[in-house]
């Protein structure tokens, strides 16, 4: 009784705004073409979206607050516009609860005129627990009533960058990407839980943001099913001590288990990091075995920074192994944190960013 009430609420709601909010009707329609490649963004609201590079994006995850002249943009370039879809997975362990959550999003995208759901659950899950099946089953079950629903339509599910319980997220990857459209595999915050030295490292360091494909492809998950996500942020750490060799102790902040991790840093969009470098102590500098640029700074306080980031050469050689390991397509977090500014050098630096993504 009480979902069948929710599903009449939600149908009411859908029913009084479904009114298109474009200049021509049909960039209301929903967008049924599926790419071979996909450039997968998020979108964290504001209008920067006015100058991304749209004749790559494929598809936006519309974080923010709803632009219905995001959504009609979009369509006139072809591009799908997806909601998001976050929800505690204790409230969806209840079958009545899941499909009622599921209802709403589809009348919500219906409304707004969308074209799918991004479903971005990056809660810790026991592997066998109820939460475990309930998260399984809501991606089916979202699938299957957006497809049917909305034809066409697009649901995807982000993932950490490696399968093996990251930040204890212990899923079902394997019927989790059978079971809806394609896996966004979120290859940054991978100092997330540091067991070693805790020092200042690379957001997404090359060999460990590659080897975790492997593991993903190891698992027979299709690769046209896997996008991958690159940074467009970095971490700045506060040194306690910077050793002559140029490491940076970073202070203990325990995450999910682990006694040191990246929170004891801040994140910062590319925007910033492209201003900062150039008054850092250091300038740019560029660590091999990572394969990340870092630079290192001293605050009002003297005390020593150190940032770690990805620029056009850190995010080459993965996004040229997105070609050779043949998988859907590339995004990143997120597509507002460059500098869309008029200014020529930022310019420069923006497009660069943007060109990264499908060719060096
Ligand atoms: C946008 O991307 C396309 C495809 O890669 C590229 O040819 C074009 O030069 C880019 N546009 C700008 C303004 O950078
Ligand atoms: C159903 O979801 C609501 C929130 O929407 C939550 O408060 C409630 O506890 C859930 N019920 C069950 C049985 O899980
Ligand atoms: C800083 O590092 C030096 C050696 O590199 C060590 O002797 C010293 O105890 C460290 N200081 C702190 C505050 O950790
Ligand atoms: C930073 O420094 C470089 C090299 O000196 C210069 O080309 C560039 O214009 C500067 N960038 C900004 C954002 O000031």
């Amino acid at each position: 009784m009480l979902s069948f009430l929710v599903i009449l609420c939600s149908l009411l709601t859908a029913c009084r705004s479904s009114v298109c909010p474009c200049e021509r009707p049909e960039l209301c329609q929903q967008i049924r073409e599926e790419k071979d490649f996909e450039v997968f963004i998020f979108d964290v609201g504001g209008k920067t979206w006015k100058s991304y590079n749209w004749s790559m994006v494929t598809t936006v995850a519309a974080f923010g607050k709803y632009d219905a002249e995001l959504m009609c943009y979009a369509h006139s370039k072809g591009a799908r516009v997806v909601l998001k879809g976050d929800v505690p997975l204790s409230y969806i362990v209840d079958q009545d609860n899941r499909t009622a959550w599921i209802t709403d999003k589809v009348m919500l995208a219906k409304s707004q005129f969308m074209d799918g759901i991004n479903i971005d659950i990056e809660q810790a899950v026991e592997e066998g627990s109820p939460e475990y099946y309930a998260l399984t089953s809501l991606v089916k079950e979202t699938t299957e009533m957006f497809h049917r629903e909305i034809p066409g339509s697009q649901v995807s599910f982000d993932v950490a960058w490696s399968p093996k319980c990251i930040d204890k997220r212990c899923y079902d990857y394997v019927t989790i990407a059978e079971s809806c459209d394609l896996l966004f595999v979120m290859s940054y915050d991978e100092q997330s839980q540091i067991t070693g030295d805790c020092v200042a490292m690379a957001n997404a360091p090359l060999r460990q943001t590659l080897d975790a494909y492997d593991q993903y492809l190891n698992l027979k998950i299709s690769p046209k099913k896997i996008v991958m996500g690159v940074p467009w942020y970095g971490y700045d750490y506060p040194c306690l001590n910077f050793s002559q060799e140029g490491v940076c102790s970073i202070e203990k902040v325990p995450f999910r288990g682990v006694p040191c991790s990246d929170a004891a840093g801040k994140q910062k969009p590319y925007k910033w990091l492209m201003k900062q470098v150039n008054s850092s102590m250091s300038g740019r500098l560029w660590d091999d075995e990572q394969q990340a640029p870092y630079f290192n700074y001293k605050d009002q306080d003297g005390q020593i920074h150190q940032v770690w980031y990805d620029d056009p050469q850190s995010i080459c050689p993965k996004a040229d192994s997105v070609m050779s390991k043949g998988l859907r397509g590339i995004g990143m977090w997120n597509a507002n944190i460059l500098d869309y500014s008029d200014d020529p050098v930022a310019r420069q630096q923006t497009t660069m960013m943007w060109n990264a993504l499908l060719r060096c």
